[in-house]
C-alpha cells in the first residue's frame, strides 16, 4: 500500500525526533512508549476532520514522561520531524503539522493522487489485493437451509454475508473454501413422512413442491396438538429412515430432490456459488466414531439414559450426543463436520455463517471439541478449537415483520426475488425505457437491491427490509451505487478518448478531489476490515462513502451556478479528471464485485 509507506516513514521520523528531544525520558523507558517506531505506528489516529491530516499522533498521553505541555510537545517534535523528512528521498511529499495536541501527518495530495490513482489504472480489479492468506486455507460455511422447508428470507442474510466473505477472502489470497451444508437429517424428516403418507400424494410434488411441503409440515403440527400419537408415529417413521429402509429413504430422496431444485434456482438468480456442498446426512456414518471417541477420551456420561457431555463453562447445558431412543442430533452431526473438516483440509480458519440464535450451539460445539484435544493432550498443531469461528448476524424483519416456519408465515426468498425485478424493472423504464436487455439490469438491480440491504448494516445489528427503502435510487442503497457506476461509464464512454495515468495531478488537488483520492487509497483498509471482522459491511460503508465523495465532485458548481463539468475543453484538465472517474469506476466496481453485486454499464 503506498499509504501505508507513508504511514511508516512518518512514524520512523516522529519517533527519531523524540528521541532526539526527549533523550532522559527514553534512557527512562528504552523502546517503549513513542521511541519507537513501532509503537507510534500503532497509536496514529485517523482524524475526524481529512482537512487535519491523514493519520495523526495524540501527544497529550504523554505528557507525564515528557514533563512538558501537549502543545509545545506537538511544536517541537512537529519541527523537529518535518527537518529530518526534508532531509528523506521524496522531501516535500509527506510532512508534519502541529495542532494542539496532535502532530497531524499531511501528505502531498498531487504526490498522493499520482501514487494512488496510476496504481488503480495498472492493477484495476486486482487492487486492494493482497497475499496475507497465502497458505492458508479458510473454509467459509453458509446458506445451509433446510430440506422440504422453503427457503425464507431468514436465510439470505447468511448466504448473502458469507459469499461476499468467500470473495473477500480469495482476494487477500486465502485457498477458500465456500461450505454448503443443507438441513437434510433430523427428526423433523420422520413428521415430513408421516405427514406425507397421511395427506400428501403425487400431486404435493407437482408445481411449487416445496411450498405444498410446507403446508403439510404446518398442518401436521396443528394436528399434532391434538393427537400426540403422531409423534410416536414421526418418531418410528425417523427411526425407518435411519435404518435405511427403502420406500422411506426413497421418499426423502425425493423431498432432497424437490428442494435441491429449488435452492438452486435460488442460488442462480442471486449469483452465489459454492465449492462445496454437504448435508448434515453425510455425516450419518460418522457419528459413532466420534461418539467413541468422547467416550474413549472418559468424555460421555449416561443421564436419563441419554449420551451427554456436560461442560465446564457457566450457563451451558450439557451437549447432548444421543437421545434415549438412540437417536443423534443436530450437534452430533456438527461435532462429526468439525473434526471432519479439519482433518480433510487443516484449516488456518473455519467460520459458520449462521444466525445469532444458534450461539449457545456453538458454544457448546467448541467447548466439547476443547475438552476433546485437552483430553487427548494434543500438541498446539493439532487443534483446531481456537480455529474455528461462529460468526453471527442480526435478524431480519420484513416491512415490519418477523417471521417462523412453524407458524408458515413465511416470506419466500423466491418470490421476494421475482418482486425485487420487476419492481427494478419499473424504476428503469422511467429513468431509461430504450434501454437494451432491460429485464436482464432489472433482474442485477433487483438482486443489487436485496444483497446490499442484507450487508450495509453491520452483521451484528438487525435488518428491517422495507422495499421503498432498498429500492431508492438516490438513497444508500445498491441500486444507488450501480447507479453510480453506470454514470461513470457512460462519462467515460462520453469522453471518446482513451484514459491515461500520464496527467498533471496537480490538478486533482481541488479539496473535492482530495476527498475522493482519500477515499480511493482507503479501500484496501476496507478490504481487511471487512476480512478481521468477518463483516462485508466495511466495504459497503466505504463505497458510499467513496460515492458520497465523487458526487462531491460530479455536482460541483462554479461561482455561476454552473456544473463545473468533468468533460470540459480544458484537455489536461479533463484528462486528470478522467483519470479520477476511471479509478472511481474500477473500485466501486471491484467494491460490488466483493459484496456480491454486479455493476452493469448501462442502466
Ligand atoms: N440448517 C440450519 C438452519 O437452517 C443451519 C445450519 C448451520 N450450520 C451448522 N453447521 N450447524 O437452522
Amino acid at each position: 500500500m503506498a499509504e501505508d509507506r507513508y504511514k511508516q516513514q512518518f512514524a520512523e521520523a516522529v519517533a527519531e525526533a523524540f528521541r532526539t528531544l526527549y533523550p532522559e525520558a527514553y534512557a527512562e523507558t528504552g523502546d517503549r512508549e513513542v521511541f519507537s517506531r513501532e509503537t507510534v505506528y500503532r497509536a496514529l489516529e485517523t482524524p475526524r476532520d481529512p482537512r487535519r491530516g491523514r493519520f495523526s499522533l495524540p501527544v497529550f498521553r504523554h505528557v507525564k514522561l515528557l514533563r512538558d505541555k501537549p502543545p509545545e510537545i506537538a511544536a517541537k517534535v512537529a519541527e523537529e520531524t518535518n527537518r529530518r523528512l526534508s532531509m528523506q528521498a521524496g522531501a516535500g511529499l509527506l510532512s508534519c503539522r502541529a495542532a494542539g495536541g496532535y502532530l497531524n501527518a499531511v501528505i502531498d495530495p498531487a504526490a498522493l493522487a499520482r501514487e494512488t490513482i496510476s496504481r488503480i489504472l495498472t492493477e484495476e480489479s486486482r487492487y486492494g489485493s493482497a497475499d496475507i492468506g497465502r497458505g492458508k486455507t479458510i473454509l467459509v460455511e453458509y446458506s445451509s437451509p433446510n430440506i422440504a422447508k422453503p427457503f425464507g428470507v431468514g436465510h439470505l442474510r447468511t448466504t448473502i454475508i458469507g459469499h461476499s466473505l468467500r470473495r473477500v477472502f480469495k482476494k487477500l489470497g486465502y485457498d477458500v473454501v465456500g461450505i454448503n451444508y443443507p438441513g437434510d437429517w433430523g427428526t423433523q424428516f420422520g413428521k415430513m413422512i408421516v405427514a406425507f403418507r397421511k395427506w400428501g400424494g403425487p400431486e404435493t410434488l407437482r408445481g411449487n413442491a416445496v411450498k405444498n411441503l410446507l403446508e403439510l409440515y404446518v398442518r401436521y403440527h396443528r394436528e399434532a396438538e391434538k393427537d400426540p400419537a403422531l409423534d410416536d408415529e414421526a418418531r418410528a417413521a425417523f427411526r425407518q429412515l435411519e435404518a435405511g429402509d427403502p420406500e422411506t429413504v426413497r421418499l426423502w430422496e425425493t423431498f432432497k430432490e424437490v428442494s435441491h431444485a429449488e435452492f438452486d434456482r435460488i442460488y442462480a438468480a442471486l449469483g452465489v456459488e459454492f465449492d462445496l456442498v454437504i448435508g448434515e446426512s453425510f455425516f450419518n456414518d460418522k457419528m459413532d466414531a466420534v461418539i467413541e471417541r468422547l467416550q474413549r477420551d472418559g468424555l460421555t456420561k449416561v443421564s436419563q439414559g441419554a449420551l451427554i457431555v456436560e461442560l465446564n463453562e457457566p450457563n451451558l447445558p450439557p451437549a447432548l450426543l444421543r437421545k434415549q431412543d438412540g437417536a443423534t442430533l443436530y450437534i452430533t452431526r456438527d461435532l462429526a463436520g468439525m473434526i471432519y473438516r479439519w482433518e480433510k483440509y487443516r484449516f488456518h480458519e473455519s467460520l459458520y455463517v449462521v444466525g445469532a440464535a444458534q450461539a449457545d450451539h456453538f458454544r457448546q460445539c467448541l467447548a466439547v471439541i476443547r475438552l476433546m484435544e485437552e483430553a487427548e493432550g494434543l500438541p498446539e498443531e493439532e487443534r483446531m478449537a481456537h480455529r474455528i469461528k461462529h460468526v453471527p448476524f442480526g435478524w431480519v424483519r420484513f416491512e415490519g415483520k418477523s417471521m417462523s416456519t412453524r407458524q408458515g408465515n413465511i416470506v419466500l426468498l423466491e418470490d421476494v426475488i421475482t418482486e425485487a425485478a420487476a419492481r427494478a424493472a419499473e424504476r428503469v423504464k422511467q429513468k431509461n425505457p430504450d434501454l437494451p436487455d432491460l429485464e436482464q439490469v432489472a433482474h442485477l438491480i433487483g438482486v443489487g437491491a436485496l444483497i446490499f440491504s442484507q450487508l450495509s448494516v453491520r452483521r451484528t445489528k438487525d435488518v428491517n427490509f422495507v422495499w421503498d427503502e432498498v429500492l431508492n435510487f438516490e438513497g444508500e442503497t445498491g441500486p444507488y451505487l450501480q447507479y453510480t457506476h453506470a454514470r461513470l461509464c457512460s462519462l467515460l464512454r462520453n469522453a471518446g478518448r482513451p484514459v491515461t495515468p500520464d496527467v498533471d495531478y496537480e490538478r486533482l488537488s481541488g479539496e473535492e478531489e482530495q476527498r475522493v483520492v482519500e477515499a480511493l487509497a482507503d479501500f484496501p483498509q476496507a478490504v481487511l476490515d471487512a476480512a478481521r471482522q468477518y463483516d462485508p459491511y466495511h466495504i459497503a460503508a466505504f463505497l458510499l462513502r467513496l460515492t458520497a465523495a465523487f458526487n462531491r465532485v460530479y455536482q460541483r458548481k462554479d461561482a455561476a451556478g454552473r456544473i463545473d463539468k468533468i468533460l470540459s475543453d480544458d484537455a489536461e484538465l479533463t484528462a486528470a479528471r478522467l483519470a479520477l472517474v476511471k479509478a472511481v469506476q474500477i473500485v466501486l466496481k471491484e467494491g460490488l464485485w466483493l459484496l456480491g453485486l454486479n455493476a452493469p454499464e448501462k442502466m
